[in-house]
């Protein structure tokens, strides 16, 4: 359905086009917990990963293993040519004809979409800096169409929104939904005012404020998310904000029955363990949903080129 596209980011994806995806992944998901499945035997998915993941890569790699295909992994950049200095651009046109598609993840944002200028196949970004994440975008979704609703939905996004990508990938697609969002950040990570911006420009009803109580018990699904310690010029900027949000069972009095919290994780601080055993927690769930939502993707673009 797709044919050779790049996934860059959510602003380029339709209301149906997500739909779309998502109705695969919920027929590929028994296939995601250990069915067999060849629709992509003989395919090659190259992992290029210049940034620490552990859901993103081994979900990719699961997903294209649950689907007959292989993938092959450029490992930390002191271990290629990287380290000798070759750019970007010349790795990703060597490594894109190795492959039939490319998942990138990067500490540069802009960097995929600049991979996908030198890219012969379809580019998926798993993360360019503070900029987006679509693939993470779209379990996320799922997740709710799962759990909860995606219909009249009340949101809260909450952590970093300065330079958390989930949120801003997740953000473009809530307003496809007419999804109602609050923004909880401290004061100085709010949500860049061009996303903002932009939300406003589609008609979206977005509130902002700095604190969880007054937003908790009005919610449908919390989007809880880590602070970017990675991303602060000054590590005493983070230490300032580190610590704003904990959300623990206390937090929960008072909440819709069927409040969800969800987190793209990992998670440092912002979420107690004892929250885990509440029916509320999904953020497991939500990370085991990436397999069949990028099963989904991968499925979309890679099939066509054969
Ligand atoms: C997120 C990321 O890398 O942006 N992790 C993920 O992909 N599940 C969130 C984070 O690192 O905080």
């Amino acid at each position: 359905m797709f044919g050779k596209r790049h996934v860059l980011s959510m602003r380029e994806f339709s209301r149906d086009e997500i739909d779309s995806v998502l109705d695969l992944a919920e027929s590929l998901e028994p296939y995601a917990r250990g069915g067999r499945c060849e629709a992509l035997s003989g395919k090659i998915l190259a992992l290029l990963f210049f940034e620490p993941s552990t859901r993103t890569r081994l979900s990719f790699e699961t997903a294209m293993m649950r689907l007959g295909g292989k993938t092959l992994s450029l490992g930390p950049a002191e271990g290629s040519a990287i380290a000798k200095g070759e750019s970007l651009a010349d790795t990703i046109r060597v490594i894109g004809a190795y492959a039939d598609a490319l998942v990138i993840r990067h500490p540069k944002e802009g960097s995929a979409r600049l991979a996908s200028q030198f890219s012969p196949v379809p580019v998926l970004n798993a993360g360019d800096g503070a900029g987006h994440h679509p693939t993470q975008t779209l379990l996320d979704l799922y997740t709710i169409r799962k759990e909860s609703s995606l219909e009249d939905l009340r949101i809260a996004l909450v952590g970093d929104l300065k330079y958390g990508r989930t949120v801003h990938s997740l953000a473009y697609a809530l307003a496809l939904y007419g999804a109602d969002i609050t923004l909880v950040s401290p004061p100085t990570l709010e949500m860049p005012a061009s996303i903002k911006a932009d939300l406003a420009g589609k008609g979206t009803m977005v509130r902002e404020a700095h604190h969880l109580d007054s937003v908790i018990r009005d919610v449908d699904v919390l989007y809880v998310t880590r602070i970017q310690r990675e991303r602060f010029p000054d590590p005493y900027e983070y230490s300032k904000v580190a610590k704003s949000y904990r959300i623990g069972p206390e937090s929960l009095d008072g909440v819709r029955d069927g409040l969800i919290i969800m987190h793209p994780l990992p998670r440092v601080d912002e979420i107690a363990p004892e929250v885990d055993e509440t029916r509320h927690a999904l953020y497991f769930k939500q990370s085991f949903y990436g397999v069949p939502v990028r099963m989904a993707l991968l499925k979309m673009l890679m099939e066509e080129s054969r």
